[in-house]
């Protein structure tokens, strides 16, 4: 197979901003590089191979270790201001980072997702003092949690290799659970073409027109859910948060992809790729310049989903297929041409409000909560994490690998296989996101739930703190899984994005010191500036490591 160069740099997701290093890959398909080499010299390439990637030992010390040859900075954390009128939020999830001049990659605009609260920490609401929580909250207490989460904009500048947020810069805001969000469909949601905020922003990915988008995961939490009967009556299941005491905002308003504009900060909802628990949206631009989205619903025994656009650029115009693993078929969340569809729902916009329940009629395969997505920028193979499924046995989750038929991204049959499957044999357990370097190294953190982890005799133990490990492509360590860092206390890593030149990896520590009951003796104090409060932030990880990885292939030879 061959790829043009404007499709390698679709391949290259999360690293494919204006990527300052020719990627190897586009020399030509699974062969060793070229353009690489002429980049670095021999003294370079000597210096590189005397650095030595060492797997860290699982730990459970409360503090954010690296591997040797890697360093860390804190680049934002929560409450630190971004502007005259805002500070940034809670629990930080998906990063993404767009240059504000392609051809400056360090300069630019940093999105980061703010994907739930913590009402202690970001309410002063103690959950673990009332039996019945949502109940006792104040509308001011509400008001806070839903300032704390949505996402960031922040324009941030390297100097001196050190990453620093602009502060007041005018790009900086807030997209808040209050902010008001158009919707891109021609028919309303519930009776409003215009929805109240985003919440649960878990993972997500980039446009090929270099826009954010941010996935509406666990909705649930804030408004509750729809449960549809037999005879389409529907009962309301009640919210954790308790947010539809104050706001009586329907489910149906959230578990969308949103789309954010750096420049404007406007944001909209994408009703065409259906709504479920959204864990990412990882696009590949295909020539004639349709876009082909995939997108997993992070629930146990839910779907993989991929839209196909039928225009140049489109997230409305297109089909919706839910996956058939067992048999390798794309099946279409299509009303008019599914006639089981159209005995059960009225029109295509219910079909896509109830995504879930179209896909099991369709005969969709349940999966083992889909996490995070990427392409392989080198064979086009799609990486699919399932993080686990207790009630099925599944602790330690899984990757799953899509091969397209004939490396065709809009075709409508494919192969699965297992890539990778977690447990203590490959030293890791719930694999989350997914991120290639420039030279298509395998980067992956894990997600072992804050209630689970460190347990005497529990399943999870051996692994301890959760991490963030490197499987490299080349040399003597290929397909192994190399852990390279290793989370405060009850913290999970997540977001990891490459700067364009490919010499930062953007990643944020989130939900650190989770477990805490009692403000006064926090399980976690990180990132330690002073005042006994744990702060989920984002970090910049540089090193040497990051320097050789992304020229493994041309450090350690051939390719695997
Ligand atoms: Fe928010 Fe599925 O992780
Ligand atoms: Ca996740
Ligand atoms: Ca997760």
């Amino acid at each position: 197979m061959v790829y043009n160069r404007r499709e390698f740099i679709a391949f290259l997701g999360k690293a494919s901003i204006a990527t300052i290093t020719i990627p190897p890959f586009l020399s030509g398909c699974s062969s060793n590089t070229k353009p690489l080499k002429n980049k670095l010299s021999e003294e370079q390439i000597k210096k590189l191979k005397n650095v030595v990637l060492e797997a860290l030992v699982p730990s459970d010390k409360d503090d954010l270790l690296l591997a040797n040859g890697l360093d860390y900075k804190i680049v934002i954390k929560w409450g630190d201001r971004i502007s005259d009128k805002d500070t940034f939020g809670f629990n930080p999830d998906f990063n993404c980072f767009i240059p504000l001049d392609e051809n400056n990659p360090k300069d630019g605009l940093l999105w980061v997702n703010h994907e739930y609260t913590n009402p202690l920490y970001v309410a002063d609401f103690n959950p673990n003092d009332f039996e019945n929580p949502s109940e006792h909250k104040t509308k001011a207490q509400v008001d806070k949690e839903m300032y704390s989460v949505g996402g960031s904009i922040v324009r941030i500048k390297e100097e001196q290799g050190v990453w620093k947020v602009v502060n007041n810069d005018s790009h900086n805001i807030r997209i808040t659970a209050q902010t008001p969000i158009a919707i891109n469909w021609d028919k309303p949601i519930m009776g409003k073409t215009e929805i109240m905020g985003t919440n649960s922003n878990c993972s997500g990915g980039i446009t090929p027109w270099n826009t954010f988008l941010t996935c509406e995961e666990n909705y649930d939490n804030c408004f509750g859910q729809t449960i549809y009967g037999e005879n389409d009556n529907t009962t309301h299941i009640p919210s954790l948060n308790g947010w539809e005491k104050f706001y009586n905002n329907p489910p149906e308003h959230y578990g969308w992809v949103v789309e954010v504009n750096p420049k404007s900060g406007t944001a909209q909802k994408h009703i065409a790729l259906g709504r479920f628990a959204h864990e990412c949206c990882t696009l590949y631009e295909l020539e004639d310049k349709r876009v082909v989205a995939y997108s997993g619903d992070d629930t146990k025994n839910e779907h993989l989903y991929k839209f196909i656009s039928s225009k140049p650029g489109s997230l409305k115009e297109g089909t919706l297929y839910v996956a058939d693993t067992v048999n390798g078929k794309w099946l279409a969340l299509d009303w008019e041409n599914e006639p089981v569809l159209k005995n059960k729902f009225k029109d295509q916009t219910e079909v896509l409000i109830r995504a879930r329940e179209a896909a099991k009629l369709l005969g969709a395969t349940p999966l083992n909560r889909p996490e995070d997505i990427e392409i392989d920028p080198i064979t086009g193979h799609i990486f699919v994490s399932l993080t686990n499924n207790k009630p099925k046995g599944d602790y330690h989750g899984s990757i799953l690998k899509i091969e397209e038929t004939n490396g065709k991204f809009d075709a409508l049959t494919f192969k699965a296989s297992t890539y990778l499957a977690g447990g203590e044999e490959n030293g890791f357990s719930c694999p989350d996101n997914l991120a290639f370097d420039l030279s298509g190294n395998l980067w992956m953190t894990s997600d072992m739930s804050g209630d689970a982890m460190n347990k005497e005799n529990g399943p999870y133990m051996p692994f301890k703190n959760n991490s963030l490990f490197v499987i490299p492509r080349y040399g003597k360590d290929a397909g192994k899984v190399i852990r390279v860092a290793s989370a405060p206390r009850d913290a999970e890593l997540t977001g990891p994005w490459f700067s364009p030149d490919g010499k930062t990896l953007f990643l944020s520590v989130q939900h650190p010191g989770e477990q805490t009951t009692d403000k006064a003796n926090p399980t976690s104090q990180w990132p330690f500036d002073g005042d006994n409060i744990p702060k989920p932030a984002v970090v910049a990880i540089t090193g040497d490591l990051i320097d050789k990885m992304n020229y493994l292939n041309l450090v350690e030879g051939s390719s695997t």
